[in-house]
């Protein structure tokens, strides 16, 4: 393969948890892995080949940094296109409809998960190949059902499902595709926090989720780059795909 061929996927949140394994997926086969973080720092041991720090709540930030990748991609890669944008990069917390919660956290969690995803897609879009080019953004199955004291990340995680048919829309005509991905419970420190709240353990997903267990992070990876690059998921847009062992049945 020539450095012209190389498929590039930009991956935000692509430091830790399941970003770090779809970063390690795509590596894998031999694809040019671009992966942003809030913290350059945090990426300890990944294998992207150009890793930068980027808040994607903030369109300045965005728009320097992918203005660097992109002089960075002409100068390794004589090219500045972008073949797929994995919009992962994710924040939780406990946010209850109550007088007392933090109206900054809410921000935060919209900022990070729903203004991200809509300020990278913006920005990445007008790279993104004609025909070949798509976009998978990583929702959850509390974009699909609600729950009582999660408001502002359910509320984020629906609202990238709407946006994920609206973009799919607006970016037919150029044959680009647009998916959301809603995972279960998959075995993050997102997940290892949430579990901490509940008090729940490991051994509860044995009835909690029918098919018994925790997602691997590489369980996603894999179904994300299926639906990156088989040529069954050409006509396969504005989805919310769960993977999820069952546990929204
Ligand atoms: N784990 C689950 O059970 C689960 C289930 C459903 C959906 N999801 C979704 O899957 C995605 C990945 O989750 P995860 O469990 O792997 O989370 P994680 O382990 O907490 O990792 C979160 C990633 O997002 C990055 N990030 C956070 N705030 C950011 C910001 N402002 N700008 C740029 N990057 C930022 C983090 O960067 P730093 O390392 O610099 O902080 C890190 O790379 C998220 O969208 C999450 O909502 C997770």
């Amino acid at each position: 393969m020539t450095q012209h061929q190389q498929k590039t996927v930009l991956i935000t949140g692509g430091s830790r948890g399941i970003g770090s394994a779809i970063v390690s997926r795509f590596k894998k086969e031999g694809w040019y892995v671009a992966a942003c973080a809030k913290s350059e720092k945090s990426f300890t041991q990944s294998l992207a080949d150009y890793k930068f720090a980027c808040d994607v709540s903030q369109g300045n930030e965005v728009k320097n940094a992918l203005h660097s990748l992109l002089n960075h991609l002409d100068q390794t890669k004589k090219s500045k296109k972008i073949d797929l944008l994995i919009n992962n990069a994710g924040l939780a917390g406990t946010n209850p409809l109550d007088p007392d919660s933090s109206d900054e956290l809410w921000e935060q969690i919209l900022g990070v998960n729903l203004h991200g995803t809509y300020l990278m897609s913006k920005y990445v879009a007008p790279l993104l190949p004609d025909e070949t080019g798509k976009i998978i953004n990583i929702s959850s199955v509390l974009g699909l059902k609600g729950v009582p004291d999660q408001s502002a990340y359910c509320a984020a995680k629906h609202g990238v499902i709407g946006l994920t048919r609206s973009m799919a829309l607006y970016l037919a005509p150029r044959r680009i595709t647009v998916n959301a991905i809603c995972p279960g419970w998959v075995r993050t420190e997102m997940a290892a926090q949430r579990m901490n709240e509940l008090g729940i353990a490991e051994t509860d997903f044995k009835t909690s989720v029918p098919l018994g267990r925790f997602i691997e992070p590489f369980e996603i990876a894999d179904y994300v780059y299926q639906l990156a690059s088989t040529p069954a998921s050409a006509m396969i847009t504005g989805q919310a795909l769960t993977i999820d062992g069952g546990a929204i049945l």
